[in-house]
């Protein structure tokens, strides 16, 4: 008799990747002790964040590729026993639970990437933890408003169409050369006020200067991939910077006449990728927190307003 599993028509995603193999170079020299994954977006680390995301869509075993001075995201993902002893003997129970929601909001797996070779690379690490199935893949620098849910469409699209589906933005032409950008077909698929566009990915081309570039729809940190994405990455050879480019894989999909999708994301999105946008990413979801807003809120109006006008020196 075939087991459940196996009698599903269409598999669904149950798992995420979450490449955090990245050197973080762009905020030396604070990354040179510290992942920049761990950086704190207000008071949590920018990947739990990502973490809390791929539970909320459903996804709760989540598989961190790493590389080598990443333990510390080990550690911020277990238990702390000693701490929380101490927390909970001095009957400090907000902060105990701040202390659990990093441990118990998902189940957390490693795997090293040894060298670092590039996207493609890094997804073809979590091949034995997938197995045959779809997953998604979420990149570290974007944070997605938890009352957006652009994870959870993408995982609709996919059960429907299957194939792999990518997360779009239009990041304008003079953006588009530090992106995946892509090629979709002018009719939509779907799209209409209860989700995002959904187009029908015909190219793929990884950060092409913008002349080149086929459109200014930018390839946003969430994926969700079909297993056959493992045997592209294979037979994909080192493309942009010399490294293994999950782009070039998904072209090859394309190619192969597997469905690719783009969702055009229209939610809020927090770039902590270099230091302006992850300051602005910080204020944004400070003002947005019960706890802060009420007072943060008011106090940046005054500090804005105090501001010298622009080009004029300070006081
Ligand atoms: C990676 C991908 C790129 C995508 C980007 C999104 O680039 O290779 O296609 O647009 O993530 O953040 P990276 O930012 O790692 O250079």
């Amino acid at each position: 008799m075939p087991s459940p599993s196996s009698a599903r028509p269409n598999a669904l995603a149950r798992k995420a990747v979450i490449p955090v193999a990245g050197m973080g170079t762009r905020f030396l020299p604070a990354t040179k002790a510290v992942p920049k994954e761990l950086l704190p977006v207000v008071d949590r680390p920018a990947l739990q964040y990502i973490v809390e995301e791929a539970a909320r869509a459903g996804l709760p075993e989540v598989l961190m590729v790493t590389g080598r001075n990443k333990s510390a995201i080990e550690d911020h993902f277990d238990r702390t026993p000693e701490l929380e002893t101490a927390l909970g003997v001095k009957g400090d129970e907000d902060r105990l639970a701040a202390v659990h929601e990093s441990t118990d909001v998902a189940q957390v797996f490693f795997v090293r990437q040894g060298e670092a070779k590039g996207l493609g690379h890094a997804v073809l690490q979590a091949a034995a933890f997938v197995g045959d199935e779809p997953f998604a893949v979420l990149l570290g620098d974007d944070i997605i408003d938890a009352r957006d849910l652009l994870l959870e469409q993408m995982l609709a699209v996919q059960a429907e169409h299957g194939g792999a589906v990518i997360a779009l933005l239009d990041v304008g032409a003079e953006n588009i050369s530090k992106y995946g950008a892509v090629a979709v077909e002018e009719a939509k698929v779907s799209g209409d006020a209860a989700g995002d566009d959904v187009f029908r990915v015909t190219g793929l081309v990884e950060k092409p200067p913008a002349d080149e570039a086929p459109s200014s729809l930018a390839i946003i940190g969430r994926y969700v991939l079909p297993p056959e994405v493992f045997a592209a990455i294979r037979e994909t050879p080192p493309g942009r910077g010399g490294e293994i480019q999950l782009t070039d894989a998904l072209l090859k999909l394309v190619e192969d006449g597997v469905p690719v999708h783009g969702v055009v994301f229209s939610g809020r999105r927090y770039d902590t990728g270099d230091k302006l946008d992850y300051l602005k990413a910080v204020v944004r979801l400070a003002v947005e927190r019960a706890d802060l807003g009420p007072q943060f809120g008011p106090w940046l109006k005054d500090f804005v307003a105090d501001l010298p006008a622009e080009g004029a020196s300070p006081a």
